[in-house]
């Protein structure tokens, strides 16, 4: 790191370096973030994100060349089909994720995958598979709970950011992402990196190739899936969105469910206001209502 980039790095750790910015920073500029972030991704951010936004930002201005954030969002607004779009998305998106993060969710898919694999293909979607880990977890589970037996299990996995869905594509993680599962886990599912790759390990090709990465918007009229899921994992994202940006894709994902189809949400992300929809099976875990499959049958 040169002496130019350790400075960076170091105003974007501090959150209160008003002063020592580099670029002319407002609260209009803020405010203009949060709408145009809330029109494509349906992300609310509230007030305290603004320092946040501007280190997350900040990249973006320097490597086009920009003056400030207002130019910057000028040139952005210019040119609704600009591939800077993505990457201003990209930017203000928030990843966080983990091997079987919130792990009873994966205890019950392999109780549901027992109940109904060998009915036809069991297909799972992971809606907001950030970089890789909840989708290579389900699929870890899903071979777990096979054992050896040859059951048709597809596992699709979207998010609507591009880095981190080529991310989950390589497959390619940090030791210490590992630190958390088991040394049998770790030794049945990945490989490790030797020589230019130390200090990384990636999954194996049968874990990898189980699971079908795609760009999907939530916020979108139009989701590239086809047919319906036995299981579909919506973790940690809709806390992003309002009420109301909610229900809609609830309902859409409650369409897409089968009759047994299992729903997990993140621990936040209680469905109290989808009781005509959903019914509780479980912690943050849902199957779709009798009246809400009835009234979608008749
Ligand atoms: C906090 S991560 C959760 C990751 C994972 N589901 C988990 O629980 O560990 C939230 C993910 O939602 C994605 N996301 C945000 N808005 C989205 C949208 N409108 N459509 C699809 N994915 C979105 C982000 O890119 C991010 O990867």
């Amino acid at each position: 790191m040169n002496r130019q980039d350790a400075a960076h790095a170091l105003q974007e750790q501090d959150g209160n370096a008003e002063e020592g910015r580099e670029f002319h920073y407002t609260a209009r500029d803020f405010s203009r973030v949060v709408r145009l972030i809330r029109e494509r991704a349906g992300i609310r951010l509230n007030a305290s994100k603004e320092q946040m936004v501007y280190s997350r930002l900040v990249r973006r201005v320097r490597s086009l060349g920009e003056a400030s954030f207002q130019s910057y969002l000028d040139r952005l607004e210019a040119q609704p089909d600009s591939p800077e779009w993505q990457l201003f998305i990209n930017a203000l998106t928030t990843n966080l994720t983990e091997f079987f993060r919130e792990a009873h969710h994966f205890d019950l898919l392999r109780v549901h995958l027992q109940q109904h694999a060998g009915a036809g293909r069991y297909r799972i979607w992971c809606a907001a598979s950030s970089t890789g880990e909840e989708p290579y977890s389900l699929a870890m589970t899903v071979l777990e709970g096979l054992q050896g037996n040859t059951f048709d299990v597809e596992i699709i996995a979207s998010d609507l950011d591009t880095h981190v869905l080529a991310v989950a594509s390589a497959a390619i993680y940090p030791l210490e992402r590992l630190d958390k599962l088991s040394s049998e886990r770790k030794r049945a599912f990945f490989l490790r990196g030797k020589g230019e790759r130390a200090g990384f390990a990636r999954l194996k090709s049968e874990v990898r190739e189980m699971v079908d990465f795609r760009q999907i918007n939530l916020q979108h009229e139009h989701w590239p899936l086809e047919g319906r899921f036995d299981a579909i994992f919506c973790r940690n994202v809709m806390i992003y969105f309002d009420q109301a940006a909610q229900r809609r894709i609830l309902l859409r994902i409650a369409a897409l469910l089968k009759p047994h189809g299992l729903l997990c949400v993140g621990h936040s992300e209680s469905l109290h206001f989808m009781g005509d929809v959903f019914r509780p099976c479980g912690r943050t875990a849902y199957v779709p209502s009798e009246a809400f499959m009835q009234k979608a049958a008749s």
